[in-house]
């Protein structure tokens, strides 16, 4: 089954659910976004599916993030994207059932949000993750209220700040990734972990999923959506966003 440009498919008691536009990296598109969130609503609402897996189409890329061709500079458009887009970041922790993220290359920006905003990560040994925001002028707004718990204040402000590419091992010793593994093996792992969940006593993997997230704290996340704005009004953004698509290096003020 096709939602947008996201594939969905069961096989067994698993959703897996596949980012689908490989050559533009899975780049959260328009497409992407209403795929993702209908395919997640489907299988949190479908009582045969215990389990949801997110994973990218293609070779190289996970999800590349927020999809930059796409920016204007207006704050209207721009309050609404951001709140749009965050709501979508946050949709894994807030399906009922668990969902593992199986990250086959690159998770970047929007892409590393949504890898973290999942209950599992298996990363390839191929897989990279980041947030690059800070190389278009700009902040990834879901991580910076996220990375704090997740790998402490120094870490994140070292990730959101320098914006570098880590490895699938870096991201595991940060605490990042559960388990990484051989390329080929990626989702047959995700699959074996998917199955252990399925067999548990799923009202107490659904608490257990509830209990954890419950401290997540959407006020924050009401913050990113109003502060994270202001970003797109300096100057730095546009040359950012404008070196992007010139395929050059920014030069910021
Ligand atoms: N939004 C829109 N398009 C994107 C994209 C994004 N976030 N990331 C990649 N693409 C597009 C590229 O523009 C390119 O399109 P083209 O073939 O029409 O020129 C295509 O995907 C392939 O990307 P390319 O940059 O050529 O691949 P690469 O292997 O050289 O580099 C990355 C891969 C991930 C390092 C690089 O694409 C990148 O830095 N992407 C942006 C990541 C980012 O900043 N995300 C946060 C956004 S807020």
């Amino acid at each position: 089954m096709q939602f947008d440009s996201v594939d969905y498919e069961i096989k067994g008691t698993t959703a897996l659910i596949t980012l689908n536009e490989p050559d533009k990296l899975n780049a959260l598109s328009s497409g992407i976004r209403s795929g993702l969130i209908t395919a997640l609503t489907t299988a949190d609402d479908d009582p045969a599916v215990r389990v949801i897996i997110i994973t990218g189409a293609g070779e190289k890329s996970f999800c590349a993030g927020a999809d930059i061709s796409g920016f204007e500079f207006n704050s209207t458009y721009i309050r609404e994207f951001m709140s749009k887009v965050i709501d979508v970041l946050a949709l894994p922790e807030n399906v009922t059932k668990p969902v593992i993220a199986a990250v086959n290359g690159f998770a970047f920006g929007g892409g590393f949000e949504i890898a973290i905003a999942c209950d599992f990560v298996i990363a390839s040994e191929q897989a990279k993750f980041g947030v690059p925001e800070i190389q278009l002028g700009l902040l990834p707004g879901f991580a910076i209220v996220r990375l704090n718990e997740l790998v402490g204040r120094q870490k994140a402000k070292y990730l959101s700040m320098l914006g570098e590419p880590m490895s699938a091992q870096e991201a595991e010793d940060l605490g990042l990734v559960l388990k990484v593994v051989p390329h080929d093996e990626l989702l047959t792992q995700a699959f074996a972990l998917a199955e252990k969940l399925a067999s548990k006593p799923q009202m107490a993997i659904r608490y257990a999923k509830s209990i954890y997230n419950r401290d997540l704290g959407g006020a924050d996340i009401t913050y990113a959506k109003d502060a994270m704005p202001f970003l797109f009004t300096d100057d730095d953004a546009k040359e950012g966003v404008t070196a992007f698509r010139e395929k050059r290096k920014p030069v910021f003020k």
